[in-house]
């Protein structure tokens, strides 16, 4: 369940980057279509037709690739007064489901022709979302030196990143993130050094062992930097301390999914510009220092899923900026109490659970408190919010997702929380002493689920929305028999639990449907 939180947070996320933190105008590439005197260079529209003869394209995307002006062809732009290319976008747009790749049914794949080299004034190429399975990266990509924008993200290709890439002195732009289990691409990082202009940095996925000791130096030798993305990196060893800060213009920094096993490290708080801050997926020890309150501009938190313990300082209630806070599965232990929130009037979304089943950390809200915020997520595990439901979600009239589990709550659920009327596509509350009816008026939106597991509900078994999916409720006092119309009710549940309970009758036969 974990996962769920942090990798909705990890969404998020990705929008805001999509959202463009970076703003890409820097980069500046004409079309020559819209100016008709200019025309493509013929040497170069040849480099062209070969590099589209090494490619292979199922879905026939370079259709456009034929005739003179090659400024035309689909993909390709030129300067509008030399008319030499200058940006080759073959991003494969076709998107496979959910799972963040391209399309194999649509992607380019075969060689890279060197042609390209032809191409002197490119300055950039994106050959994102494609499918050169087995391919490796072609070194020769490192001669590219106009390049400013470089994307070979999710394009499947193998082995080591060529070294030459630190001739590409002024990429600005470099996103090689590619996360191929078992075998990832590798590198030793050492090329990096030299890409002083870089703003962006995106090597998700890809293997950095053999850069442990030394990543962070190398990191830093990069004053330009505003985003850093190293997920998955296999990197073991995150310095407690550096002489001195050059990416101190940093605002996005990801380093989840890593080995980092030590506290967090001091540094990290002088960073005052920085907009997130992932560390989720690591095995971080210590307690959350006061300096966290330098962190200003935060809007994403991401700690999740570490082995952090200690109280929850109350300078959290300091970021007046944040929107996410994940601290999920962690020990925390102490209180949380109002001042923790006092500033944050932005917060969208919360998750905050301890590792169960030790509930060390304990809510203390005073039942009259109406919160900054308005909450759209609210996820709360193993902690002590009882004994009453919380009062403080009475002005949260924007939740969909509500999990209040393991909480110690012995209350019924009250009338006003039916009356925010809210659409839930996940509601939670499994694991407390809930008692009484569970109220007829929820309202559940497309592919919802609804967890009532371990409580002490009673009445007969409710039958909510068709749009619900999962329905669990395990281990309450239902009682009367199953209601014969279940199947078409709620036509598309796909999970059902309804056992220990004081259920009588037959089972219905439209649970065939
Ligand atoms: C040529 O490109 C430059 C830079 O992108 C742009 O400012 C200018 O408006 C373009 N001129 C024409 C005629 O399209
Ligand atoms: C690179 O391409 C991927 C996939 O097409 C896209 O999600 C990502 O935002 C691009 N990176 C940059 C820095 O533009
Ligand atoms: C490019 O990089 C490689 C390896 O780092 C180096 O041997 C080569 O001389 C460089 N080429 C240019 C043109 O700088
Ligand atoms: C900061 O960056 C500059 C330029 O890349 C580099 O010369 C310097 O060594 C870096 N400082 C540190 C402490 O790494
Ligand atoms: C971080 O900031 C503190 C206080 O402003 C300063 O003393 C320290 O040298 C800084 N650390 C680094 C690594 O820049
Ligand atoms: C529960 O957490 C508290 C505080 O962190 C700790 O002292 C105690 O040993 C924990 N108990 C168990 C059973 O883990
Ligand atoms: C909860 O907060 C109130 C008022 O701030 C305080 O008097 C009380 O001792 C606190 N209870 C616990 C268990 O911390
Ligand atoms: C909070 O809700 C209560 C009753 O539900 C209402 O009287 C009050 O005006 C609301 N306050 C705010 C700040 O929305
Ligand atoms: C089902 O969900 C959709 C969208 O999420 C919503 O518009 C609709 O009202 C819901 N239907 C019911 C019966 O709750
Ligand atoms: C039920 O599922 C089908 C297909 O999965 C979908 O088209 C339909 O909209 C769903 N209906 C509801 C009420 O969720």
């Amino acid at each position: 369940m974990g996962h769920s939180s942090a990798s909705a947070s990890i969404q998020l996320v990705s929008l805001i980057i999509l959202l463009g933190i970076l703003s890409l105008e820097t980069i500046k590439f004409g079309f020559c279509s819209d100016d008709h005197n200019v025309r493509c260079i013929d040497i170069e529209r040849k480099a062209l037709l070969k590099l589209k003869q090494g490619l292979t394209d199922p879905f026939d995307r370079l259709s456009s690739w034929v005739g003179e002006d090659c400024c035309k062809w689909s993909g390709v732009g030129c300067n509008n007064i030399t008319g030499r290319v200058n940006m080759l976008d073959l991003r494969n747009r076709y998107l496979d489901g959910l799972d963040g790749y391209g399309s194999i049914k649509h992607a380019f794949g075969g060689e890279i022709n060197p042609s390209l080299l032809v191409l002197k004034d490119l300055d950039y190429l994106d050959l994102s979302m494609n499918y050169f399975e087995g391919v490796q990266l072609p070194s020769f990509i490192g001669s590219l030196e106009k390049l400013k924008y470089l994307n070979l993200s999710r394009a499947y290709f193998v082995g080591v990143i060529p070294p030459t890439l630190g001739n590409l002195s002024r990429l600005l732009y470099l996103d090689l993130s590619n996360f191929l289990f078992p075998n990832p691409i590798e590198t030793d990082l050492q090329w990096l050094a030299t890409l002083s202009s870089l703003k962006y940095l995106n090597l998700e996925g890809v293997d950095l062992t053999k850069a442990t000791p030394y990543w962070l130096p190398t990191v830093n030798m990069l004053p330009s930097l505003v985003e850093l993305h190293l997920p998955l990196c296999g990197l073991s060893i995150l310095p407690l301390t550096l002489p001195s800060i050059n990416f101190t213009s940093l605002l996005v920094l990801d380093l989840s999914d890593n080995d980092f096993k030590s506290t967090i490290p001091p540094w990290l708080f002088n960073l005052t510009e920085l907009q997130m801050l992932d560390l989720a997926y690591n095995s971080l020890t210590g307690k959350l220092p006061d300096s966290l309150g330098y962190l200003k501009s935060l809007r994403y938190l991401i700690l999740a899923a570490n082995s952090l313990s200690g109280i929850i300082p109350e300078c959290l209630g300091e970021l007046s900026s944040l929107v996410s806070l994940d601290i999920s599965y962690n020990t925390w232990e102490g209180t949380i109490t109002e001042a923790h929130f006092s500033k944050l009037g932005g917060l969208r979304e919360v998750s905050i659970a301890n590792d169960p089943p030790n509930i060390s950390l304990v809510f203390n809200i005073s039942s009259d408190w109406i919160p900054p915020f308005k909450l759209r997520y609210l996820d709360i595990r193993s902690c002590q919010l009882g004994p009453k439901f919380p009062t403080w979600l009475r002005n949260q009239t924007e939740l969909t997702t509500v999990v209040l589990n393991n909480a110690r709550i012995s209350d019924t659920i009250p009338d006003w929380f039916c009356q925010l009327d809210l659409q839930f596509d996940f509601l939670n509350v499994a694991h407390n002493q809930l008692s009484g009816r569970v109220p007829n008026s929820l309202r559940f939106s497309y592919d919802s689920s609804v967890d009532l597991t371990s409580n002490r509900f009673e009445g007969p078994l409710p039958l909510w929305s068709s749009n619900i999916t999962w329905l669990y409720l395990r281990d309450n006092l239902f009682s009367g028999p199953i209601p014969h119309n279940i199947g078409q009710v709620m036509p598309n549940l796909t999970r059902l639990d309804i056992s220990r309970n004081s259920l009588s009758g037959s089972i219905p036969l439209s649970i065939g449907n």
